[in-house]
């Protein structure tokens, strides 16, 4: 059997059941013969993942969906594929939970939120439905899951049309209880093309009422809110989204799409306003992140996920038939008004063998550990009172490798990733840079999965991420240079998910 390369529309659109098992099987193998095949990151069993979905905990364990197209590394008729945990990092796969197979959502299940409602996991998302022009119908439809993980779709729509004003890019429900209602936040578009929020209540989970849109900025959002999520943390709101389009003097970004925040003070039920709204802010400074979604756990954690990849960029690892992974969960939480994103604590369950790494670094080039393989998790602390270069996935000579640079007299750090394995996504350019607050040492705490990089900058003040494609997988050398001081640190291996 052939990879298909070709994907023409029809073929995206092929139901799931007319296409051979044998073709998934061979996807299947490809993934699991791959020298980028992750150890601890959610990745698709075949095919393309996209947008993390209802990320929740119901009847004592972890629930999280992931966006499914499992016939290639494109976005064809999506599902929702179900993953399961005890601990938030040992994921097993379930099944797929909601599939493409009503009049409502005939072309695609799309994104969408989930919320304990006493005894049943009660499920919020998108059905997407194309007409023969190829005109677009969002329908917002529910799902009851029980303790046995049996899914069943309400057969009414719960919300059957965008409200007037508004275009049918109206997506991405986000449910969430609130005093004593239910609201929702959904992701809109103007009819003049701009993007919106809106936001919708209900008692029963049955009808649904518009209150209105959603007030965090005075700014225009792009052409289209994608993936709004609006979580409280210590009581503080903070909107997550992804505004398409949006432009940059409003804020800098440089991936193709954002995925930005605001923090406000409080929030307003009666005006909708997140009030005192912040500037927005890049939710991650490396590459690939999107459509991260948040929920507030019944353990009093706001916890969060997104999905590694950006729509509309070919990554390498589609040459093998599969595409995207999602990142690790992150705990956030605010200090002096930012938002800090933590990776969670159960992360820890993973370690395995330990290094102490200590030293003092004068050397141009110091070679500071070469583990087996890049699996691994590494804190560094370094002092902040000079400037140099972290280099990940290198080789023995440092010649390539993704390189992480510090600047004490600018107070940033970037990313720089043009010389670490296949190129790809170029045009948005292979730099990222971020702005750090001063302080006396600089911590970094990496995650490293064979293709997938996040590094938690300074307790997690900033996140970078950047997916590695190498052609190479014995680069994991790792080496300072440039760098004088004090560092040290911890090296662990990491054991792979579910082992
Ligand atoms: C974001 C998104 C969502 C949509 C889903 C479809 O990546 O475009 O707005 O629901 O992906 O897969």
């Amino acid at each position: 059997m052939k990879l298909i390369t070709e994907w023409t529309t029809p073929l995206r659109y092929k139901p799931y059941h007319h296409w051979p098992a044998a073709y998934q099987d061979m996807l299947e193998g490809a993934i699991q013969k791959s020298d980028w095949k992750q150890a601890f990151h959610i990745q698709p069993k075949t095919g393309l993942l996209n947008d993390p979905n209802g990320f929740s905990f119901y009847d004592g364990k972890w629930h999280l969906f992931y966006q499914a197209y499992p016939f290639g590394p494109v976005h064809g008729v999506k599902s929702w594929y179900h993953m399961v945990s005890d601990n938030l990092v040992d994921w097993e796969q379930h099944d797929y939970a909601l599939l493409p197979d009503s009049p409502y959502d005939s072309h695609g299940v799309y994104s969408g939120s989930a919320m304990t409602v006493e005894d049943k996991l009660f499920l919020m998302y998108t059905g997407n439905v194309r007409n023969e022009k190829w005109e677009r119908h969002s329908y917002q439809l529910g799902a009851w899951m029980n303790s046995d993980m049996q899914v069943e779709k309400i057969t009414k729509p719960l919300i059957e049309n965008p409200p007037e004003g508004y275009t049918h890019e109206f997506r991405d429900p986000q449910v969430f209880r609130y005093q004593d209602q239910y609201l929702m936040a959904i992701g809109a578009q103007t009819d003049s093309e701009k993007g919106a929020v809106l936001v919708y209540q209900s008692n029963e989970l049955a009808d649904w009422e518009l209150l209105g849109e959603l007030r965090y900025t005075t700014e225009e959002m792009g052409f289209m809110v994608e993936c709004p999520n609006l979580v409280f943390v210590d009581n503080q709101p903070v909107l997550l989204f992804c505004p398409q389009g949006l432009d940059k003097d409003i804020a800098s970004y440089q991936n193709i799409y954002p995925n930005m925040y605001v923090i406000g003070s409080s929030f307003n039920k009666e005006s909708l306003a997140v009030e005192n709204a912040s500037d927005l802010v890049n939710l991650d400074e490396g590459f690939d992140v999107y459509a991260t979604q948040a929920f507030n756990a019944p353990d009093g954690r706001v916890l969060s996920v997104g999905w590694i990849g950006l729509p509309e960029i070919d990554y390498p690892s589609f040459e093998e038939g599969w595409a995207h992974c999602l990142s690790i969960v992150k705990e956030l939480s605010i200090k002096n008004q930012h938002l800090y994103q933590k990776p969670v604590i159960e992360m820890q369950e993973l370690r395995q063998n330990h290094d102490i790494l200590q030293g003092t670094a004068q050397a141009k080039n110091l070679l500071l550990y070469s583990p087996d393989n890049n699996v691994y998790e590494l804190k560094l602390e370094l002092d902040a009172s000079t400037s140099g270069s972290l280099y990940l996935f290198a080789d023995e000579q440092n010649k390539e490798g993704l390189k992480l640079s510090f600047d004490s007299k600018h107070d940033t750090i970037s990313m720089d990733r043009s010389k670490a394995g296949i190129p790809f996504g170029e045009s948005y350019g292979s730099i990222r840079t971020a702005a750090l607050k001063r302080q006396d040492k600089l911590t970094l705490h990496i995650f490293a999965d064979r293709s997938v990089c996040e590094v938690f900058v300074n307790d997690g003040y900033c996140v970078m991420t950047s997916r590695v494609f190498l052609k190479d997988p014995k680069q994991t050398h790792i080496f300072l240079q440039g760098f004088e001081g004090d560092y040290t640190g911890d090296f662990w291996t990491l054991r792979e998910m579910n082992e």
